[in-house]
C-alpha cells in the first residue's frame, strides 16, 4: 500500500512509519520540522526512517502551496502533524494554524486520492478534557486551546466519513511514552534531570494524577491494525491507551529504579488545563480492533532510558 504520514519526523509519526515500512508499506510522509522542539531530534527521527526506505518532503500543513504538488494516488493517510501538548510557549493562534487550518487542508488534499481506503486522524485523550475515562461516546469536554483544536479538527475529519466523502477513523491516544519522546514531555525530562542530578520541575499537586502511560509501540499496534479494517472502523472514534493507571509519582519512582538515582523534586504552579485522571476505556478497541497493549510502566521506562543513554548523551 501507498500511505502518506504527516508528522513524520515526530514522536509518534516516526515509529508509525518505521512499522508501516517493516510491514511492507510504501511510505511517504510530510513534516514541517518546526522548532518546537530541537530539530536535531526530528532531523534524527527522519534519518532513521529514511534509512529503512521511507520518503520524506518538507512541507508546511498551513501553507496550501507544497501540498498540492504532493502524488494523489494514497492508500491510507495517517495524520499525526499537530502543535501537541499544553506549552507555555505556543498560542491559541498556534494550536488553530497547525491543528484546525492544517488538518482542512490535508482533508482538501484528501478528497483528491480517488483510491484512498482510510483517512486515519491521531486524536488525543485531551479531547475528554480534565478526566479522560471515559468510552467514546461522552460530550467532550476540552479543557486547553490543545484539546479543542485536536476536537475540531476530529470533527472535520468525521464530517467528511459522515458525509460518505472518504472513509475516516479518528484514533484517541493516551499519555504515549517510550523512545523519542518529545524533551519537554515528563519521562525525557525525568530521565535527563535525574541523571544530570538536577531537580524535576513538578507541577503543584500533579504528583497525584493518574495516568495511562502507554508504550509507543502498543500505541502503534493499535494505530496499524486499522489497516484492512476500513469497513469496520470508519466514522469510528477509538481510543488508544493501556487500562492501567499509574500516578505520576509512580512514574518517578519507575525512572529513579532504572536510572539507580533518586530525583529531586523543585514544585511549580499548577498548570492550567493539566488532566486530572485519564484510564483509557479500551473496550471498543478491544472489540473492533482486538486491540490488547501488554507493556508495563517499568518495562517503557527501561527501553526510554536505553533509548535516551544511547542517543541524548
Ligand atoms: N505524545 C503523546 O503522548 C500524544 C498523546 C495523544 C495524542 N498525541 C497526538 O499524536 C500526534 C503526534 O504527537 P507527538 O507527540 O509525536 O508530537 P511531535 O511534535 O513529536 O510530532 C508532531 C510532528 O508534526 C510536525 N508538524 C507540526 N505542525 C506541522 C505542520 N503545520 N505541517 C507539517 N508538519 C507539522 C512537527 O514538526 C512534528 O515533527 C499529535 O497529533 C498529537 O496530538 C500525542
Amino acid at each position: 500500500m501507498k500511505i502518506l504520514v504527516t508528522g513524520i519526523a515526530g514522536f509518534i509519526g516516526s515509529h508509525c512509519a518505521e512499522r508501516l515500512l517493516a510491514m511492507g508499506h510504501s511510505v511517504y510522509g510530510i513534516d514541517n520540522f518546526s522548532d518546537y522542539y530541537d530539530i536535531n531530534l526530528k532531523t534524527k527521527n527522519a534519518d532513521a526512517v529514511i534509512a529503512k526506505g521511507g520518503k520524506i518532503i518538507t512541507l508546511d500543513l498551513r501553507d496550501t502551496s507544497s501540498i498540492k504538488d504532493l502524488d494523489t494516488d494514497f492508500d491510507y493517510i495517517f495524520h499525526f502533524a499537530a502543535q501537541p501538548g499544553l506549552s507555555k510557549t505556543a498560542t491559541y493562534q498556534d494550536y488553530y494554524a497547525n491543528n484546525v487550518i492544517g488538518t482542512e487542508h490535508l482533508i482538501d488534499f484528501a478528497k483528491k486520492n480517488e483510491q484512498l481506503k482510510l483517512f486515519v486522524n491521531i486524536a488525543t485523550s485531551s479531547i475528554y478534557g480534565l478526566e479522560a475515562t471515559f468510552s467514546e461516546d461522552v460530550t467532550p469536554k476540552p479543557a486547553s486551546d490543545y484539546g479543542v483544536t485536536k476536537h475540531k479538527a476530529e470533527q472535520l475529519v468525521l464530517e467528511q466519513s459522515e458525509a460518505s466523502i472518504f472513509k475516516a477513523c479518528s484514533l484517541r491516544l493516551y499519555s504515549v511514552i517510550g523512545p523519542r519522546e518529545r524533551p519537554e514531555k515528563m519521562y525525557t525530562k525525568l530521565i535527563d534531570l535525574g541523571l544530570k542530578g538536577e531537580p524535576f520541575p513538578l507541577f503543584e499537586g500533579s504528583e497525584k494524577h493518574l495516568r495511562s502511560f502507554t508504550y509507543v509501540g502498543d500505541i502503534i499496534d493499535g494505530i496499524v491494525s486499522v489497516i484492512g479494517k476500513e469497513t469496520t472502523v470508519n466514522n469510528e472514534i477509538i481510543n488508544l491507551g493501556t487500562e492501567a493507571e499509574y500516578t505520576t509519582q509512580q512514574g518517578i519512582e519507575a525512572v529513579e529504579r532504572v536510572i539507580g538515582k533518586s530525583i529531586t523534586l523543585k514544585i511549580k504552579p499548577k498548570r492550567k488545563g493539566d488532566q486530572l485522571r485519564t484510564r483509557a476505556n479500551i473496550n471498543k478497541a478491544r472489540k473492533l480492533l482486538g486491540y490488547n497493549p501488554q507493556t508495563t510502566l517499568l518495562q517503557s521506562v527501561e527501553a526510554q532510558v536505553n533509548w535516551y543513554k544511547e542517543n541524548c548523551i
